[in-house]
């Protein structure tokens, strides 16, 4: 029989850093109660100098895997969803395999914007059922501050950063991802778009006059789309795993907007008390916003071993989909797992084949001249 990818950790990280609408008023043309009342939205965390993709989101990552109580080294496979990657390539995923020490891991990347951490949930979960591999992380990480025009009232109040990890491991009792959904409408790529800088249009002195390396988003049909997917692809995602509404303990929509959430929410006509938001405090932190809002539930003793969960989310591409998850917990387990050591021991390991890596390249540079 295929195992289950039973869901045995979880772990998010946000930037120290809080900024509030307040300070948003001193920065553009905005106030606390326009963004309240059209988004919800009170804080957001920003990235300090030193914090990127990575950074966030290995310390999800060591989080989730304290709690999931595995080392690094037993990791098969890292995704990393996001939109705000540290490079084009190589991907922010193999940076966190690095800095996690994870030495037999493969790791890549997946774009499918605010969806993507439900995209990744589900690739992970398929390999892990194939039998290919046993243990993965999957995570959502972003530091949308970045690339978000500050200038722009109508992008900068909704963004925030942040990263939520989750370790799926393989296991014989029926858990974890029990249905998913993904769907994709490219025909709607314009209404939200970071243009410049891509191989359309490479970065040049005129896309940077432009401001193309900026998030560009037409609001009001994102919000049409957003309020009708959401509907849609819950209803589906707990039809295909065989539950009804009312066998779901808790809905945790992407948290892009408060009203979006509240409309999708009375239209599948389920109490609002059944749904995870925490957007007031986070802003929209785009793929990250399912993983941080599932880790608080969690913490508030809201999601419990054995509840049904749903996760749904839309975003950029356009893109959404959802997963019907039976939630767990981690694996019984005798022994600890330090997660500091871990980064330890990453940091050194690193440092140590990088040093290797410049010996070797010197002695063949030399045997090579002798030639
Ligand atoms: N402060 C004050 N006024 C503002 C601001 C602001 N921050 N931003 C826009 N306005 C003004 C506009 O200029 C406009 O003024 P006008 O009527 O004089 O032209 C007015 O407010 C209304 O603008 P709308 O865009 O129509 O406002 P709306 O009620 O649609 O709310 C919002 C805008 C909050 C962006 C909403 O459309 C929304 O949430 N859309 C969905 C966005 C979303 O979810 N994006 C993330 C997708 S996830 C991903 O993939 C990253």
């Amino acid at each position: 029989m295929s195992p289950y990818a039973h869901i045995t950790g979880w772990g998010m990280a946000v930037p120290e850093r809080v900024l509030t609408n307040q300070d948003l008023e001193k920065m553009v043309d905005t106030s606390d109660e326009w963004i309240v009342t059209r988004t919800g939205i009170r804080e957001r965390r920003i990235v300090s100098d030193g914090e990127t993709t990575a950074s966030l989101a290995t310390k999800a990552s060591l989080k989730a895997l304290g709690v999931a109580n595995i080392a690094p080294a037993e990791v098969d496979l890292i995704i990393v969803s996001t939109s705000s990657p540290e490079y084009l390539f190589p991907a922010t995923a193999s940076l966190v395999q690095d800095n996690l020490g994870a030495n037999k891991a493969g790791a890549f990347d997946i774009l499918a914007a605010c969806t993507g951490f439900i995209y990744a949930l589900n690739i992970a979960s398929q390999a892990i059922r194939s039998g290919s591999i046993k243990n993965a992380i999957v995570v959502g990480s972003e530091t949308l501050s970045r690339i978000v025009d500050w200038n722009d009232r109508a992008t900068c109040v909704l963004f925030g950063d942040g990263a939520g990890a989750f370790v799926l491991q393989a296991g014989e009792e029926e858990s974890g991802l029990l249905s998913a959904v993904m769907r994709s409408d490219g025909s709607g790529m314009d209404l939200l778009c970071l243009p410049g800088g891509g191989s359309r249009f490479p970065t040049s002195v005129e896309t940077v006059n432009q401001g193309m390396h900026f998030v560009k988003m037409n609001g009001r049909e994102v919000f049409r789309f957003a309020t009708r997917v959401m509907v849609q692809s819950t209803q589906e995602v707990v039809r295909k795993a065989n539950l009804t509404l009312d066998d779901i303990n808790l809905v945790i929509p992407h948290q892009a907007n408060k009203r979006i959430i509240e409309t999708a929410v009375r239209n599948l006509n389920i109490p609002i008390e059944r749904c995870a938001i925490n957007i007031d405090r986070f802003g929209n932190t785009s793929t990250a916003s399912i993983p941080i809002a599932t880790c608080e539930a969690i913490a508030e003793g809201r999601l419990n071993p054995g509840d049904n969960v749903v996760f749904v989310g839309f975003g950029a591409g356009l893109t959404w989909g959802a997963a019907a998850v039976k939630w767990g917990g981690p694996f019984p387990g005798l022994r600890v797992v330090r997660p500091p050591a871990f980064r330890f021991y990453a940091r050194l390991r690193s440092f140590v084949k990088r040093v290797l890596r410049k010996i070797d390249a010197v002695i063949w540079g030399s045997l090579e001249s002798r030639k």
